[in-house]
């Protein structure tokens, strides 16, 4: 949930700021970006060297560094970050966050913050049920801010009682849990198909084609950062997942997909064909490598079972099907034959006649048909916004 997340992490001057190295340092583990800003007061628990030897970036306290002359612009960092994580959180920053002061460069970059915000308070048991605390954190709460509860124990002042600052692990662990609740496809099982596939013709021939599996694989790391739990059945290809949580099939040839694909669809709420599935196989596969032999050679083949009709053909109520049609002639023609021939629910249409669409590059531009024939043209884009663009609309579906 956290990988490639930019996190602005506030810290505030209490002794929790210890702490705070051994956050930023699980942070980053989980593979997000972390932007430390601290208060003066926080300097003086931990030293921003620390931290910004842990985050591998400099660590902001002030509006101006007079060493380089910068100004650390809070409305440039407020909206750097996906979301800010005020941790630990002293009832002064709170009393001022309540409040919309900004008289240092954590307060203000809070007010300019645009993304979701989390507090992790820490201070005295005393301080932490005082009313005026109490009605911070109540209104701090009323801006959507999220609370993340102080645990009870040993205090630092030696008393007993609520008001420590959440274990950087239970912290992590929370971000983690709230971040995927909201998710618009948490709960969802997806199936993605992507690459091509090989036909075996003897030991070391195929018959393959040209895609690179970047479309599947873009679909696949948007439909997970949506909080999707992701198949992917891959086809021979060089290409990763960037996100850890897509479960990876690796097959070889149209069977190989067909069987894996008939193993997952009964238990996904969608499915998306993306891959470059060979239409004729070779009838026969020779045990040898085939010697060379005159100036022709014949190879037979026959029909590949066509996966996504297929699955058209077992689809339950509730379930989407989602194809594509890479298209040379009459595309949209094409493209809505197949949607209905195959019992589809979107075609998503390449033309190779546009310029920067189809297999091997890094862009692509797609027309989206439904079920109504309705159409929804898109602009010429990177894959894997084009990926996004593909989640939207199946976001639609799904919702509605
Ligand atoms: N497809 C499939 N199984 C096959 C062939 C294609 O599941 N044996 C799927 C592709 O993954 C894609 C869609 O069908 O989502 C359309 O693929 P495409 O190659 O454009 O069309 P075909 O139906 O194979 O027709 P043609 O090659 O004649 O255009």
């Amino acid at each position: 949930m956290l990988q490639n997340k930019k996190i602005l992490l506030g810290i505030c001057g209490s002794i929790a700021a210890y702490k705070s190295a051994s956050l930023v340092r699980l942070l980053v583990k989980a593979g997000a970006e972390v932007q430390v800003v601290m208060t003066p007061e926080a300097t003086n628990f931990i030293t921003p060297l620390t931290l910004s030897t842990l985050s591998k970036r400099p660590v902001y306290v002030e509006y101006f560094t007079p060493e380089t002359g910068e100004w650390n612009n809070h409305v440039e960092m407020g909206l750097w970050g996906d979301l800010f994580l005020i941790a630990p959180a002293s009832a002064n920053t709170m009393a001022k966050m309540a409040n919309g002061l900004c008289d240092n460069l954590l307060t203000a970059v809070y007010l300019s913050a645009k993304c979701p915000v989390y507090f992790a308070p820490a201070m005295d048991l005393d301080m932490w049920k005082h009313e005026s605390t109490v009605e911070n954190v109540e209104k701090i709460q009323s801006f959507g801010n999220v609370l993340i509860k102080p645990g009870t124990g040993e205090l630092a002042s030696g008393l007993h009682g609520e008001g420590r600052m959440a274990e950087p692990e239970e912290i992590v662990t929370f971000l983690e849990a709230d971040i995927k609740s909201k998710l618009p496809l948490v709960g969802q099982k997806i199936l993605v198909t992507a690459g091509p596939t090989y036909e075996a013709i003897d030991p070391v021939r195929f018959i393959g084609n040209h895609s690179s599996g970047k479309m599947g694989f873009a679909i696949a790391d948007a439909l997970s950062a949506l909080g999707a739990d992701v198949i992917l059945v891959a086809g021979p290809t060089a290409q990763l997942s960037k996100q850890r949580s897509v479960k990876r099939v690796d097959v070889v040839s149209a069977a190989d997909m067909l069987a894996a694909c008939e193993q997952y669809y009964p238990e996904v709420k969608a499915c998306i064909m993306s891959a470059a599935v060979a239409d004729y196989t070779p009838i026969n596969v020779a045990d040898q490598k085939i010697k060379k032999q005159g100036d022709n050679l014949d190879i037979e083949l026959k029909a590949t079972v066509d996966i996504l009709k297929t699955l058209g053909g077992q689809k339950q109520d509730g379930q989407i099907l989602v194809g594509f049609a890479l298209e040379t002639n009459d595309e949209e023609q094409n493209a809505i034959y197949k949607l209905k021939s195959k019992n589809l629910d979107l075609i998503i249409l390449n033309s190779l006649n546009d310029t920067g669409a189809g297999f091997k590059g890094d862009t692509n531009k797609i027309m989206i048909i439904d079920r109504d024939l309705h159409k929804t043209t898109y602009d010429l884009k990177t894959k894997d916004e084009v990926a996004r663009d593909i989640c939207d609309k199946l976001i639609e579906l799904i919702k509605s």
